[in-house]
């Protein structure tokens, strides 16, 4: 059997493939259907300074081919994260990438020095999220503010650091170089595209937020180019995701140059996705007679 083993940032993954921020929760309500310890990690819900208790419903909406979301970042606060979920995550066996936000660049970083003392393994800077009026997106669309908060993120931590890019940009190779100019370890993209329905009949946008995330199948060619641009743009490791739902799809990421793939909403449509998806990525290497999964990544032949 190949060995999907991958290293990012010196920290050791038993395989590439990482339930995604936002649909994984921390992780309690699927150990009802596997063990958490056969995952190569988990991306944790992203974690504000306070408590966060998000955006009006209806805050989801399907879509022909993935779904709109505006949860806008939902969550107990830093404290109560440290306190009440990582305990539990830590034991795990499996590798924590805490997910982080805040309005400001300074609650950002008072948010990672909390982190900084725990055991989690990397810190991921959430400067894409859609759904929030303040920091969010506002972070990820200007080369300036991101890479000010990534400054202002870095000092305050020495944990690696992987930053979470928008796809919601003319160029997002300048947001990656401006981040990693900054400090930044890892970049992890694309967060989900900013979308829209509306209902016919009362003519209402379906989300209270009026717009929302566009994540799932649909978004997987835009996420696979990005990070073939941004995994030749920087020298530091990428994790790619966007619409990764099969094995194959994650060697496809991987050949575009990420070291490992999260998986979102994969995840909402069947909670065994994750496992799913590291069967047919160890499939995929048997059947091509390749060795291991850390080969796989930017192996992509361009024209
Ligand atoms: C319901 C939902 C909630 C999300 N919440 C977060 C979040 O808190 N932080 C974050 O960085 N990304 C969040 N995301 C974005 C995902 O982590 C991921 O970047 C995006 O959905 C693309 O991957 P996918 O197509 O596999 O879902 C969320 C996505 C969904 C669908």
């Amino acid at each position: 059997m190949a060995d999907l083993s991958v290293n990012i940032c010196g920290i050791p993954f038993k395989n590439p493939i990482i339930p995604a921020s936002g649909v994984f929760g921390y992780g309690r309500e699927y150990e009802q259907y596997y063990d958490l310890s056969l995952l190569g990690g988990i991306a944790t819900k992203g974690t504000t300074g306070s408590k966060r208790t998000g955006n009006l419903s209806p805050r989801v909406a399907e879509t022909a081919a993935g779904m709109l979301n505006s949860v806008g970042l939902q969550n107990p606060g830093i404290d109560a994260f440290i306190a009440n979920e990582l305990p539990h995550l830590l034991a795990c066996d499996t590798v924590i990438l805490a997910n982080i936000a805040g309005a400001t660049a300074e609650e950002c970083a008072e948010v990672a020095a909390k982190l900084d003392s725990t055991g989690v393994h990397m810190i991921e800077l959430n400067i894409s999220c859609p759904n929030v009026k303040q920091g969010g997106v506002a972070f990820g669309t200007s080369c300036t503010a991101a890479a000010e908060v990534t400054k202002a993120v870095r000092k305050a931590t020495k944990k690696p650091l992987c930053v979470k890019l928008s796809p919601n940009v003319t160029d997002i190779t300048e947001i990656a170089r401006a981040v990693v100019s900054e400090g930044a370890d890892a970049l992890s993209l694309i967060n989900t595209l900013l979308g829209m329905r509306i209902d016919l009949k009362t003519r209402r946008p379906i989300l209270h937020n009026n717009m929302g995330g566009y994540s799932g199948a649909g978004v997987f060619p835009v996420a696979v180019r990005m990070v073939y641009q941004v995994a030749n743009a920087v020298d530091v490791p990428v994790i790619g995701m966007g619409g990764v739902m099969t094995g194959e799809d994650a060697a496809e990421m991987m050949m575009a140059g990420a070291s490992a793939v999260q998986v979102g909403t994969a995840i909402v449509q069947d909670p065994y996705a994750p496992l799913r998806i590291i069967d047919g990525l160890s499939e995929f290497l048997d059947a091509n007679g390749i060795d291991t999964a850390a080969e796989l990544t930017k192996s992509v032949k361009p024209w």
